[in-house]
């Protein structure tokens, strides 16, 4: 499979980082292409909410065309699975990576069509996140609209690595890179 990661970080070389380079080592050592897109590297500009998209069948169509966003569903659209990973920043995304994930809503046309159209169907999307506090009432916050977005997409849930308590990348332990590995295989399994 061709994989493309996602790291959703500000910071490029920071907990998430770490965790996704061991997963996406894993998933290269198993025989699968990986491609990773930085979003700290990429200018993307917020939805309009203009709906343009929505008369556009076979392509995300989106009326923003004045930034990454386009290019970067270039190398989505083929490619399999599909891993966000990121921090979580105040219970969410960091704001840089929502802006990427609030354009995803133009790969589902609902409006106009006798059934929608998702452009992601069956896709595998997984999501791997970092903190630095507990999972519960915490990180747990983060998974219901990853999953929501998921079903929106009409994609198919990989799986989630989640890493709570994280202090720096070099205290992060050998049982979370054996986690992260098993995670990479369960991504394409
Ligand atoms: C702006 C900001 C907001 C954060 N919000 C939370 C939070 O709500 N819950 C939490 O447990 N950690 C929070 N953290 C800590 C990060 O999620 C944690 O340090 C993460 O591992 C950082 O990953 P990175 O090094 O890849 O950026 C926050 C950090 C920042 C900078």
């Amino acid at each position: 499979m061709n994989a493309v990661t996602i790291l959703g970080s500000p910071r490029k070389d920071g907990n998430t980082a770490r965790v996704l380079g061991w997963v996406e080592d894993e998933l290269r050592t198993g025989g699968h292409g990986v491609e990773r897109i930085t979003i700290a590297d990429h200018r993307i500009e917020g939805c309009r909410g203009c709906y343009t998209c929505q008369g556009v069948e076979d392509d995300p169509g989106c009326a923003e065309t004045d930034d990454d966003a386009g290019m970067l569903f270039k190398k989505l659209l083929p490619s399999e699975p599909i891993l966000i990973a990121t921090p979580l920043f105040v219970w969410g995304y960091p704001g840089q990576l929502k802006l990427f994930l609030d354009r995803w809503f133009c790969l589902v046309k609902f409006h106009g069509f006798s059934e929608p159209i998702s452009l992601a169907r069956g896709k595998r999307i997984g999501l791997l996140v970092t903190a630095a506090g507990e999972r519960r009432g915490n990180v747990d916050l983060l998974l219901p609209p990853f999953r929501e977005m998921v079903n929106f997409l009409m994609a198919r849930n990989a799986g989630e690595l989640v890493i709570p308590r994280c202090t720096t990348p070099d205290a992060l332990g050998k049982d979370v890179e054996t986690r992260a590995r098993e995670f990479a295989r369960e991504l394409v399994g």
